[in-house]
């Protein structure tokens, strides 16, 4: 038994005699199982055990199906792939490593909607997990588990699995108490409709509920969540910030939107993080966040005050930022919930609430079908996340691009998208830096124009126009060149450019 002074932790008394190391509790985990992790966005996932199952792999076979939140941070999924641990991944990853092995069939992986994973857990259609390894600040009196920076799929994971492994992490900020919701919806057919009502309604617990005697082992961390790389906007992100900026206006003109316009929800990695921060330079004001990840420009609105609350289901931030906001935590804890991933993503509520979604696009084509994660049609980039969760329900589906990629070699808009990932049906608003489609109430020929118009690099612009006027002499609701639907990808794989 591992002895450890910093037991105010572990409230429950029972529970401190379950302190092992990380080897011993990874021992819980046999070849073959499936194991829900805490973590999502690189926030709040299980640190040591992963990395005691990594070590354990090379002495013995050992394969598991990983379920997490979303990506993990600490470069797990690296050392994971590195160390042949994966079977299948579900339902999210952004790491290069995994990456490669999934492109190369090494691993299954399972990309899913964020909000469906653990729908599909409990009525038994994903196999059952074994064991739930989960990040926590705290285990209270009754031994519920108090979250770190994201809760993610853990509430569900913890509850559903057979065994939990809790790894107390003692260098998350004890004030991250308290900012938790977790509520989990009743069974169907006869489920009640999910309470929340506005981006700050709290509705559940403030821990995960489980009964103590699941607890089978707790593990002691100190290790840190890696931040994440934010680049600096630059002069085509602040471009897109800035149309998107003058279309809500727009819509605050006709008086569709007020000044607060309706609650934001942002995707991640860069660009959308990009276009968060532009919204300090524009009027709107009293804003609110019902979104999945909370990054750097969540801090930053909040500090300009223009942002008066936000939803997530994680936190995750640049090294700065982790720096300068962890320690004033309680600062900003009044205006700040942290759900699980199931309903900061639930359809019921991003419809009920109204959302402005605002996703980023690998490619869309010339009728607003959207890619967001394979490459060329077929290599998996990191998965479609949270965006279908938000798209489809949204008050304004928004996706935003750079207009070309791979410093010109490619064109964002091409004539029919390799893979679909958001049909035309959930797509409203494009936006390139070079400027912005409307596409609500448009046909697709309209469509067509408004984004050859509006967001094609004018360097490809003649040539996806040429594409359209022969694929309209052709006929059709929704003309195509068929021969020539894919052939920009074809000449980019031939030639390394589209053109
Ligand atoms: N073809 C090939 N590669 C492309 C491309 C295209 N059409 N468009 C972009 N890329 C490459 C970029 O060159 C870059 O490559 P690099 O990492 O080698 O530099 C990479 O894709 C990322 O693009 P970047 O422009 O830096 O954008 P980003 O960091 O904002 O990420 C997505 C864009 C689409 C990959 C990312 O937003 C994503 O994974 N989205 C899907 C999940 C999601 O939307 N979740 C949010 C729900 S909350």
């Amino acid at each position: 038994m591992v002895q450890n002074p910093n037991l105010d932790r572990i409230r429950n008394a029972t529970l401190r005699e379950r302190i092992v190391t990380a080897d011993e509790a990874a021992l819980l985990i046999r070849d073959g199982m499936t194991v829900g992790m805490s973590g999502f966005t690189r926030a709040g996932e299980a640190k040591a055990v992963p990395m005691a199952l990594a070590a354990r792999a090379k002495t013995e076979p050992l394969k598991i199906t990983l379920m997490t939140g979303a990506s993990l941070g600490n470069d797990l999924d690296k050392t994971l792939t590195e160390a042949h641990v994966l079977a299948r991944r579900i339902p999210f990853q952004s790491d290069p490593a995994l990456r490669r092995a999934i492109n190369h069939g090494e691993v299954m992986f399972i990309d899913q909607h964020l909000s469906e994973t653990v729908e599909m857990l409990r009525t038994r259609q994903l196999p059952a997990v074994d064991v739930a390894v989960i990040e926590a600040v705290a285990i209270t009196e009754s031994g519920g588990i108090v979250p770190t920076t994201s809760v993610g799929n853990s509430a569900s994971f913890a509850i559903l699995a057979e065994k939990v492994i809790v790894e107390i992490n003692l260098n998350q900020p004890a004030a991250l108490e308290g900012l938790h919701d977790i509520y989990i919806p009743t069974y169907r057919p006869n489920r009640l409709p999910i309470p929340v009502v506005t981006p700050e309604s709290r509705v559940g617990l403030p821990f995960i509920p489980v009964p103590p005697e699941k607890i089978a082992a707790i593990v002691v961390t100190e290790k840190l969540d890696s931040s994440a790389t934010i680049l600096e906007p630059d002069h085509h992100t602040r471009a897109i910030a800035r149309h998107l900026g003058d279309f809500l206006l727009h819509e605050v003109k006709m008086g569709r939107l007020d000044h607060s316009l309706q609650p934001l929800q942002a995707g991640i990695g860069t660009i959308a993080n990009a276009v968060l921060h532009g919204f300090l330079d524009t009027p709107f004001h009293n804003l609110k966040m019902y979104s999945e990840v909370l990054q750097d420009s969540t801090f930053d609105l909040f500090d300009s005050g223009k942002l008066i609350f936000a939803s997530g289901s994680s936190i995750t931030l640049s090294a700065g930022k982790y720096q300068e906001i962890l320690p004033r935590l309680a600062e900003y804890k009044p205006r700040l919930i942290l759900r699980p991933q199931e309903i900061s993503n639930h359809p019921e509520v991003v419809r009920r609430l109204g959302l402005i979604c605002i996703n980023t696009a690998l490619e869309f084509d010339i009728y607003g079908n959207v890619n967001s994660t394979h490459v060329m049609g077929s290599h998996m980039m990191n998965g479609i996340g949270g965006s279908g969760d938000f798209a489809r329900n949204a008050y304004l589906s928004v996706f935003v691009t750079k207009s070309e990629a791979k410093g010109g070699l490619i064109s964002s808009v091409v004539p029919m998208v390799s893979h679909v990932d958001h049909t035309e049906h959930d797509v409203d608003i494009l936006v390139t830096e070079v400027g912005l489609a409307d596409l609500r109430g448009l046909a697709p020929r309209e469509r067509a124009k408004t984004i050859i118009a509006n967001c094609v690099h004018p360097e490809w612009r003649p040539a996806l126009q040429d594409y359209f006027e022969r694929a309209c002499a052709r006929g059709g609701h929704t003309p195509h060149v068929l021969e020539e639907a894919l052939s920009w990808h074809a000449r980019l794989r031939e030639t390394g450019r589209m053109g």
